[in-house]
C-alpha cells in the first residue's frame, strides 16, 4: 500500500457525519486528509449538529457543511446526484445504528441518505454505537447486507464506550480510518488495459432437486480481488459460485455459475484473453455421480445408512496451467496442516506462478472471515503476511502480482 502523502494529492472525498459523540473524534480525521491534498465535503445527518458544529468543520475543510437538500441562505439546491458523482471515495464515520439501518434498507429521508443512494464510487463505513447496540442482530443483519452492496465497512473498535460500558463499538481509531481510506484511493491504474478473470465462492453440487454438496465459502476474498482488480484499472471477469455479495465496480463482468463444470466451462471459455487468472473459487473436487430427478426419500428398508457415489470434478486451475501461453496463474491454496509443502507442490502441479496460501492453523484466516493471514508462494519466493482484512489481502496479492509478473 502506498502511504506517500501524494496518494490522496486532489482526491475527492465525501465524508458524511451522523449524530454520534464520536462525531468529534472526525476533525483530526479531517485535518489530516486536508493534510495529505484531498479535497473533503461534509454533509451532515440531522442529529450531527447536536454534538459537533458545522463551524468547525466547514472552516477545516475549507467548503461549507451540508445538511438540508436545500441551503436555508440562498435558497439553492444541494444536488445530491452530483454530489454522489463528484466524490472518489464516501466515508460515512462515525456511522450510527440509526444511518447503517436506513441505509441498509435503501431509506431516503435526509441529504446523507440520497447522497449515498446516488453515490458510483466507493463507499465505507466506520460505525460506532454502544455494545448492545452494535450485538444487536439487527445491526448485525444491517451490516452484513450493506457488505453485500459492495460497502466496506471498516471494523469498530473494542473498548471504553461513552456509556462508561466498555466493549465492541467504539469508533475505529484515526490510524485505521486512514489505513482504509489511503488503501481505496491509493490504487494507481497499474493494471489498466489488462483483463483478469477471478473465480470465486463455492460451488453447489446438486443431489436432487433440493439438496446439493457445497462448503464454508463466502466469496469474500473473491469479490475483494475483483474490485480492487477493477479499482486498479483491470476489465475483471468474475465467474462467481453462490454467494449473497453484489461486486461494486462498473468494470467487473459477474457470470454466476453453481457447479465445478459450469465454473469450469465458463472460465475456459474466457482464459485465451486474460492476462491474469485468479482462481480464488472453493470448488467441489467432486460431485455426486447421478442427480436423482426426484428429491430423494428416506428409504426405510436401507437401514441408517446411505451411500452416494462420487466422480471427481474436473481440476479448472490446472487445466488452465496445461493450456497457459503467457497468462499469469494464481491459485489458493487453504490447508489444515502442513501447508508450506502442499502449497510448494501445487505450485508445480498445477503450473501455477503463485499460490497463495491460507492455513487454518492462523487464526483469522480461512473461509467466512473478514480478515486472512497469507503466504504468497512463488518458484523464488515465500512471504509471509501478517493477519490483515481481506480487502487489503486482495491489494497486497494484486500488487505483488504487478510488480513481479506484468510490470
Ligand atoms: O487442489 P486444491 O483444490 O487444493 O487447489 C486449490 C486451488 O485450485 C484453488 O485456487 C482453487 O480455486 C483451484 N481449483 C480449481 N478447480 C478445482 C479445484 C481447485 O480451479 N476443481
Amino acid at each position: 500500500m502506498e502511504k506517500t502523502p501524494q496518494a490522496l494529492k486532489g482526491k475527492k472525498i465525501i465524508l458524511g457525519i451522523t449524530g454520534g459523540i464520536a462525531a468529534y473524534k472526525m476533525h483530526a480525521v479531517v485535518r489530516h486528509l486536508k493534510k495529505l491534498g484531498a479535497e473533503i465535503q461534509i454533509i451532515f445527518s440531522p442529529c450531527a449538529e447536536e454534538f459537533v458544529t458545522k463551524l468547525s468543520f466547514s472552516t477545516m475543510s475549507e467548503r461549507p457543511v451540508y445538511s438540508e437538500f436545500y441551503s436555508s441562505e440562498d435558497g439553492s439546491w444541494n444536488n445530491h446526484v452530483e454530489l454522489g458523482l463528484w466524490a472518489d471515495l464516501l466515508l460515512i464515520a462515525p456511522c450510527t445504528a440509526n444511518t447503517l439501518a436506513k441505509m441498509a434498507h435503501g431509506m431516503c429521508d435526509n441529504l446523507l441518505l440520497a447522497v449515498y443512494l446516488s453515490a458510483k464510487c466507493p463507499v465505507m463505513i466506520a460505525p460506532a454505537m454502544d455494545l448492545d447496540m452494535y450485538a444487536h442482530p439487527g445491526t448485525q443483519r444491517n451490516l452484513s447486507n450493506l457488505e453485500s452492496f459492495g460497502n466496506q465497512i471498516i471494523p469498530v473498535g473494542d473498548g471504553a464506550l461513552a456509556s462508561g460500558l466498555s466493549g465492541k463499538g467504539r469508533l475505529a481509531e484515526e490510524e485505521v480510518i486512514m489505513e482504509y481510506v489511503n488503501t481505496s484511493l491509493s490504487s494507481k491504474n497499474e493494471f489498466k488495459g489488462k483483463n483478469v478473470l477471478i473465480t470465486a465462492g463455492p460451488t453447489h453440487e446438486p443431489l436432487d432437486p433440493v439438496r446439493f454438496i457445497g462448503n464454508r465459502s463466502s466469496g469474500k476474498m473473491g469479490y475483494a480481488l475483483a474490485d480492487k482488480a477493477a479499482q486498479m484499472g483491470a476489465m475483471v471477469t468474475l465467474i462467481s459460485g453462490p454467494t449473497n455479495l453484489v461486486p461494486q465496480h462498473p468494470n467487473i463482468k459477474l457470470i454466476n455459475v453453481e457447479t465445478a463444470q459450469e465454473m469450469y466451462d465458463v472460465a475456459l471459455k474466457n482464459f485465451s484473453s486474460q492476462d491474469l487468472v485468479i482462481a480464488a473459487a472453493a470448488v467441489a473436487d467432486y460431485r455426486p455421480k447421478n442427480i436423482a430427478s426426484q428429491k430423494i426419500k428416506k428409504n426405510i428398508e436401507n437401514g441408517d445408512s446411505m451411500q452416494i457415489e462420487l466422480i471427481k470434478n474436473p481440476d479448472i486451475l490446472q487445466e488452465m496451467g496445461k493450456r497457459k501461453t503467457d497468462q499469469i496463474l494464481v491459485g489458493f491454496a487453504l490447508e489444515t496442516t502442513q501447508g508450506l509443502k502442499y502449497a510448494k507442490e501445487k505450485l508445480s502441479k498445477k503450473n501455477a506462478d503463485v499460490i497463495v496460501l491460507n492455513t487454518l492453523e492462523d487464526e483469522g484466516a480461512g473461509f467466512g472471515t473478514d480478515t486472512n493471514k497469507i503466504y504468497i508462494i512463488t518458484e523464488k519466493d515465500q512471504l509471509a503476511l501478517p493477519l490483515m482484512p481481506k480487502v487489503h489481502v486482495a491489494q497486497e496479492i494484486l500488487t505483488f502480482c504487478h510488480h513481479n509478473f506484468l510490470k
